[in-house]
């Protein structure tokens, strides 16, 4: 009998079967990266490992052989050779919900804003679902981003994916803030990644302000924290707005930044052995990238939308940077904020000529199209011939398209600049656009009137043959006698 009994013990019970199978240990440690031996995992399953200080988390990234390949969520601290390591249980359900809004979290979903633990009714599984495109609801209505340069002549719509192309210190987190306490969207999902630790403090507490943190969600993963924390970081974020999406909420996303997250991609990468490709990064940083810009964008029918802005780093003009490269190709359109404004003071430093949003054609009315587009004619005229004007080599008169361009560029200056406090609606940047084509228009009725008034004293008037001045002039046509103006340039 006692036989029988230790035999039924020996068999293995379901539950037990669920139990982690195969605990292992440390063989080698290599920069951020522990191999371990003897374990049964998959790709991505969580493990935590004895070390001196205790548990720490680290996930599977790679194997070769018999060889498991970990990285760290945390601080590699405390790790001795041979040092156990147990998988896991399955740690993939997450307290979603409105209970969010005004937390601050790290890039594996845990409160550090010591506003207590998060807690909800319901855990939802996380899950990286991709969407079937023709399942998407087409980008049809713009959306309001309380900032007037771009409600006005760079209109961002629901459920478009922009990048904020810049380098460092012209303004990028300002004008990130500036949109989350402006924008007309239901909920912001702000993912701050590979940032220095003081600048996530400044965010969330002088740029986002408590108006701003209200309906806002922040994962942080700053530059001190491991690659792979940078990494779940982003996914974190996008995890959070997709799930408000499928609620049918309109979320904004911004993303600061987009290259942190390839960078960290890139030292994980590095570390298991993937070859680098281009300047460094290894090719699966380029099926990263466009795997998680592809999780923005609109739902379906009977959900909401994500409207995601990715920041990208971009050193001076450095347009062969393999990840504004790539970046510009994946995403919808892209803001460039400019330093030469920034240290003009020119703020936001949005540089409108070199920035595109490739959706504004479908969401925006043909009117305001057309008066965005000549804005940027306008834009382009004069920042083409800024250089003769400021050395005086041009003569007004001689070019009616610079003349205008010379007239309307203050206005447009006036136009696009903003203090970051305040917050423009759509509307009244729409008004504000409407008032500078007027201009544009009683500028070119006023050159009309001056034409017909010239014409008219010119019939009245005798013409004398001798007279130098008429005599040029008539050679150049019928009208432009009346203008007094020469239109040939000077020097
Ligand atoms: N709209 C603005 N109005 C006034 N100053 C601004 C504005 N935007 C940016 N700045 C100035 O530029 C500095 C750097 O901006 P920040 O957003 O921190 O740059 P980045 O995130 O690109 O490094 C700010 O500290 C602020 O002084
Ligand atoms: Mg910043």
């Amino acid at each position: 009998m006692n036989n029988l009994l230790a035999r039924l013990k020996s068999i293995p019970l379901p539950e037990q079967e669920k139990q982690p199978a195969v605990a292992g240990h440390l063989v080698r440690v290599v920069g951020l990266t522990l191999e371990a031996r003897g374990l049964q995992v998959a790709l991505g399953d969580r493990c935590s490992i004895e070390t001196l200080q205790g548990r720490m988390f680290a996930e599977v990234v790679g194997f070769s052989g018999e060889i498991i390949y970990l990285m760290p969520t945390e601080q590699l601290q405390g790790v001795m050779p041979g040092a156990r390591v147990t998988p896991c249980a399955d740690l993939s359900t997450f307290p979603f919900g409105d209970h969010l809004l005004g937390r601050v979290i790290d890039g594996m979903g845990e409160p550090i804003d010591g506003m207590g633990p998060l807690t909800a009714p319901q855990a939802v599984k996380w899950s990286a679902r991709r969407m079937n495109p023709m399942a998407r609801r087409p980008i049809r209505e713009p959306l309001d981003v309380g900032v007037r340069a771009i409600n006005g002549l760079l209109t961002i719509g629901k459920g478009q994916r922009m990048g904020l192309f810049a380098g460092s210190g012209v303004g990028k987190s300002v004008l990130l803030g500036m949109m989350t306490r402006g924008t007309a969207a239901d909920i912001v999902v702000v993912g701050l990644i590979g940032e220095r630790g003081r600048e996530v403090k400044e965010f969330i507490d002088d740029i986002l302000g408590p108006q701003g943190r209200a309906r806002a969600v922040v994962v942080a993963a700053p530059a001190d924290a491991s690659p792979l924390m940078r990494l779940k970081g982003c996914e974190t974020t996008l995890q959070i707005a997709e799930y408000f999406r499928d609620q049918g909420r309109n979320v904004l996303l911004l993303m600061d930044s987009l290259t942190r997250y390839a960078m960290a991609q890139r030292e994980i990468a590095l570390a298991v052995g993937e070859p680098p490709a281009t300047k460094g990064y290894p090719p699966s940083v380029f099926s990263k990238l466009p795997a998680l810009v592809e999780r923005a964008g609109n739902g379906s029918e009977n959900q909401g939308s994500i409207t995601a802005v990715f920041t990208v780093l971009v050193e001076g003009d450095d347009l062969q940077d393999p990840i504004a490269d790539s970046a510009r190709a994946i995403l919808d359109g892209h803001i460039v904020l400019s330093r030469q404004l920034a240290d003009a003071g020119h703020y936001p430093a949005i540089d409108v000529e070199k920035s595109i949003s490739r959706v504004m054609p479908a969401v925006v009315s043909p009117e305001q199209m057309v008066m965005a587009r000549t804005i940027r004619q306008c834009l382009a005229t004069y920042n083409q011939n800024q250089e003769l004007v400021a050395i005086g080599a041009y003569q007004q008169g001689s070019d009616p398209r610079i003349d205008q361009a010379i007239m309307i560029k203050p206005h447009i200056d006036e136009y696009t600049q903003q203090d970051m406090r305040a917050v423009i609606p759509y509307q009244q940047s729409l008004d504000g656009l409407k008032q500078l084509s007027l201009l544009l228009i009683q500028d070119a009725q006023n050159k009309i009137a001056a034409l017909q008034q010239g014409a008219a004293a010119q019939q009245n008037a005798t013409p004398v043959p001798g007279n130098k001045d008429q005599a040029g002039a008539g050679a150049g046509g019928q009208a432009r006698p009346a203008v007094k103006m020469s239109f040939k340039r000077k020097g």
